[in-house]
């Protein structure tokens, strides 16, 4: 069974094949990050209109890699939410129409089903219950996962999302937009305990997270010092510890309380090695096992979508002509698969 994934949540098109017995034929991503770069941020309205020159070709690629037809597909699998809804409009779009073109199944997938399901991908994929930290540029949460679609969100985020906070930060530190990763290379050149930041809601209990005092206080911090490399690499490196740290605790807290052994890391911030470094030796004080994918597979992509799809592929071909989207859609809300 072959799979095509189109992902146009947000500012990347991703497409991709996935192919049930061979894995991971062809993996092509078209980033937007220049094109939204002079704006700080992704701006929707320029997003889809890039979506709809570039989803097409790039599926016409991913199948010329792949040296296969549209014929050779079982089913269309694209992002219907959460996301930008014009964005999302352009994948679900394409990929409905092509799919009833072809007379095959269209799978309609969750982005954050995508992320969560991604390390699966790897080998030694993590096996069922397991803790799941989903961190991305909109969503901070801790998810129990105890089979497909039986997932209950134990912990959420009460403001911005953790990789919202890394690119507001990085844009007042004066780095591209999105700066999560340039603000972590930045950080490598800085010294430790130069300035120690809060570990917001880390003092009482629960699993909430909050962002935005932390983002304030940074903020403050960045505007009352000089503003040279050093002094930016100082404060990034005391913005990524007190990020890496508040995470530790949250996770060390949802394993106790779910009493599971294995965390899963997914969403664009688990490329940050920091955090990978911190948890694995967390894991391993505690014998249990950290899992993540390969960092182009951490931050949006066809991959995951590709690879969900044919997870919750049902050869009924019966899904809605009239296309759905769900910008905000919750991962609670998903159908188990038992
Ligand atoms: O999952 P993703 O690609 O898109 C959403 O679904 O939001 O996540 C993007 C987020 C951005 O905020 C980006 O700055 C952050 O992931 N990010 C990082 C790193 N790489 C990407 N944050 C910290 N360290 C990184 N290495
Ligand atoms: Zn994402």
């Amino acid at each position: 069974m072959r799979i095509l994934g189109i992902e146009t949540s947000c500012d990347e098109t991703g497409v991709a094949i996935y192919d049930k017995k061979l894995g991971l034929l062809v993996n092509k991503l078209y980033s937007q990050v220049k094109l939204h770069a002079n704006y700080g941020g992704v701006v929707p309205e320029l997003a889809s209109r890039n979506h709809i020159l570039k989803t097409l070709p790039l599926i016409q690629a991913a199948l010329t890699q792949a040296n296969m037809q549209g014929s050779d597909l079982n089913g269309i699998a694209y992002t219907a939410g959460p996301g930008l809804v014009g964005a999302l409009m352009v994948g679900a779009t394409i990929g409905r129409a092509l799919a009833y073109s072809l007379q095959i199944p269209a799978i309609a997938v969750h982005h954050m089903e995508g992320h969560l399901l991604t390390p699966m991908l790897e080998i030694n994929p993590p096996k069922f219950p397991f803790v799941a930290l989903l961190i991305s540029g909109s969503h901070t949460q801790l998810i129990s996962v105890t089979s497909i679609g039986r997932y209950k969100i134990i912990g959420d985020s009460l403001d911005d999302a953790v990789g919202e906070a890394f690119d507001k930060i990085a844009k007042l530190l004066g780095l591209d937009y999105p700066g999560g990763a340039r603000l972590a290379r930045l950080a490598q050149k800085g010294v430790p305990g130069r300035y120690i930041f809060p570990r917001p809601m880390t003092n009482k209990p629960g699993l909430e997270f909050s962002f935005s005092g932390l983002k304030t206080f940074v903020a403050k911090t960045i505007l009352t010092n000089k503003n040279d490399l050093q002094t930016r690499s100082d404060i990034a490196r005391a913005f990524e510890d007190a990020i890496v740290e508040t995470l530790m605790i949250k996770c060390r807290r949802a394993l106790d309380l779910t009493g599971f052994n294995r965390l899963v890391i997914a969403g664009g911030v688990s490329a940050n090695k920091s955090l990978r470094y911190h948890l694995n030796k967390m894991l391993q004080q505690r014998g249990g096992k950290i899992f993540f994918a390969r960092p182009e597979l951490c931050t949006d992509n066809g991959a995951m979508i590709a690879y969900t799809g044919m997870i919750r592929f049902k050869n009924d071909n019966k899904s809605d002509l009239s296309i759905l989207v769900r910008p905000h859609w919750t991962l609670e809300e998903l159908s188990i698969l038992d």
